[in-house]
């Protein structure tokens, strides 16, 4: 199976540096092997779709509403994401569930409405420090899955991508063990299963960098990576892309 490598840009960009990140992209993943995932913010999307066009990667978007097109000011829904050639759409990044109050309810609708324009769904979950420190984790994982997916069956869902982003190492530069990582992944893995999830890949996300990159492709047994800093540079992202699973 393919590995996925998603950059994840945040709202780190201008959209005329966008673009010119997004032609370098272009050039250095020419005929790349992999899933290569660009997701730059919704001012910058329409132009990298351009850029993108013929290339050998794959267009993201950072969220979507949870309802479909009409009078929801300040929305962007699925159907135009799609007609943009959209593929990947990150859903309930911790930023969004923290710092926009996004509860289980609206993050399962958004994973509604984009599977309904068969996009695919980058459910992004993980536990804080304190949560972790208390021996909470994985309850937390299996609480957000299941809020998430609580009213969806598992067979309207065609394809899912689970991103396992434990909070305290996202942009901090705090190496997530190998360890807990591949513990955390069996538990993802085990609860999708059970719920009749098929074909579900698993990434990691979490200051992701060349040096730790491969203990989480190799023996953690991930399907690929969710990069948010190492990605605003092309050749600490294709260092990243490049690394081999030990
Ligand atoms: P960093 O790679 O900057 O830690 O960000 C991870 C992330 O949040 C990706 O969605």
């Amino acid at each position: 199976m393919k590995k996925i490598f998603i950059a994840n840009w945040k709202m780190q960009l201008a959209p005329t540096e966008a673009e010119k990140l997004a032609q370098s992209f272009v050039h250095t993943f020419k005929d790349t092997k992999n899933e290569v995932v660009v997701c730059p913010d919704f001012l910058s999307l329409a132009a990298v779709s351009k850029i993108f066009k013929s290339s050998d990667l794959s267009l993201g978007a950072q969220d979507a509403s949870a309802f479909e097109r009409g009078a929801y000011t300040g929305e962007v829904s699925a159907f135009d994401l799609s007609s943009l050639g959209v593929k990947y759409v990150i859903i309930g990044h911790s930023e969004r569930r923290t710092c926009m109050e996004e509860s289980d309810k609206l993050i399962s609708g958004k994973i509604k409405a984009v599977s309904a324009e068969k996009l695919i769904p980058v459910l992004c979950v993980g536990e804080n420090a304190t949560e972790r420190k208390q021996g909470k984790a994985a309850s937390v994982i299996r609480g957000q899955l299941k809020g998430a997916f609580k009213s969806l069956p598992a067979k309207n869902l065609r394809s899912v991508v689970i991103a396992y982003e434990p909070i305290w190492a996202i942009g901090t530069g705090v190496n997530c063990d190998p360890l807990i990582a591949t513990r955390m992944k069996t538990i993802i893995k085990d609860w999708c299963e059970r719920a009749g999830l098929k074909k579900t890949a698993i990434l990691y996300g979490g200051s992701v960098k060349t040096d730790n990159a491969t203990s989480f492709l190799g023996k953690a047994g991930y399907d690929g990576l969710l990069i948010g800093g190492a990605s605003l540079y092309v050749d600490s992202f294709k260092n990243i892309v490049n690394a081999k699973s030990k």
